[in-house]
């Protein structure tokens, strides 16, 4: 299985900060935030990796990342998308790099405190489709949120909505997806939605309409990074300790310490 990385984008929600540089390079606590997903990845074992970018900064990922080695990963490429197509399309830019495999898919911003090796390895042996981790959240609104048949949380999935204002659950679906090749047919089906993008909800759709989704409830915190209130939340939640992160420097002071010094 090969590991996606989604890191496009404008970051528009967390201007100035983004007229200089890419969202995903910001700092979360005392690393860049595309280490985390990238961490996520090599700690699941999966270490074939494409990072997807756009913008004036696409260069600074390469200065960054360069070829992955001191953060675990075996092969690193690089993909450009032009323009803000939104997730889905970003992602059909990863389809030679797949080369007919099953893919695990990360949004840049998304950082969990546990490990996704679990899941990894279910989805490994699923033998086709999708699969999502959900988790609780207090503000449903902002995310694709699963609303359940019968209304009945933790079974089966009637549909996913992309950021309701009326969530049929708590259940906000993270920004981790497992997807067997055929993602990349699904995404070259898909038309753009209100706000003009090509939707990862709209995919998902598409493999429960086919009945090949299955979902895990994420354990541990997860969070998002892309507005002011998450990349503070993310910040004080690295600091508590367990984000899949690069191990800091030993002689360095503890996080706690570190932050209150
Ligand atoms: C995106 C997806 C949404 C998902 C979220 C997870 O939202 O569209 O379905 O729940 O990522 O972080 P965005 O961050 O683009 O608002």
């Amino acid at each position: 299985m090969k590991g996606v990385i989604l890191a496009g984008g404008l970051g528009s929600r967390l201007r100035p900060l983004t007229l200089v540089t890419n969202k995903h390079l910001l700092p979360v606590y005392d690393q860049p935030m595309i280490y985390y997903p990238v961490k996520c990845l090599v700690n699941a074992g999966i270490t074939d990796i494409i990072v997807v970018t756009g913008g004036e900064h696409a260069g600074d990922f390469l200065k960054l990342l360069k070829n992955g080695k001191h953060l675990g990963v075996r092969h690193l490429e690089y993909a450009y998308q032009e323009g803000e197509g939104g997730i889905a399309d970003a992602l059909k830019l990863a389809e030679e790099f797949a080369d007919g495999e099953k893919v695990c898919v990360v949004l840049g911003d998304n950082i969990i405190e546990k490990n996704i090796r679990r899941a990894a390895g279910d989805f490994f042996t699923q033998r086709s489709g999708a699969k999502l981790l959900l988790k609780e959240v207090p503000d449903p609104q902002r995310f694709g949120v699963a609303k359940f048949k019968d209304d009945k949380p933790g079974g089966p999935i009637a549909e996913f909505i992309e950021k309701p204002q009326n969530p049929p659950s708590n259940l906000a679906v993270i920004g981790i997806y497992f997807y067997d090749f055929d993602v990349f047919e699904i995404c070259k089906t898909l038309k753009p939605s209100g706000r003009g993008e090509l939707e990862i909800t709209d995919v998902n759709n598409a493999y429960l309409q086919r009945g090949d989704l299955t979902y895990d409830i994420l354990d541990g915190w997860w969070t998002d990074a892309g507005t002011f209130d998450s990349l503070i939340r993310a910040a004080n939640l690295v600091t508590e300790g367990g984000a899949n992160r690069v191990d800091p420097d030993p002689a360095r002071k503890p996080a706690r310490q570190g932050a209150t010094a």
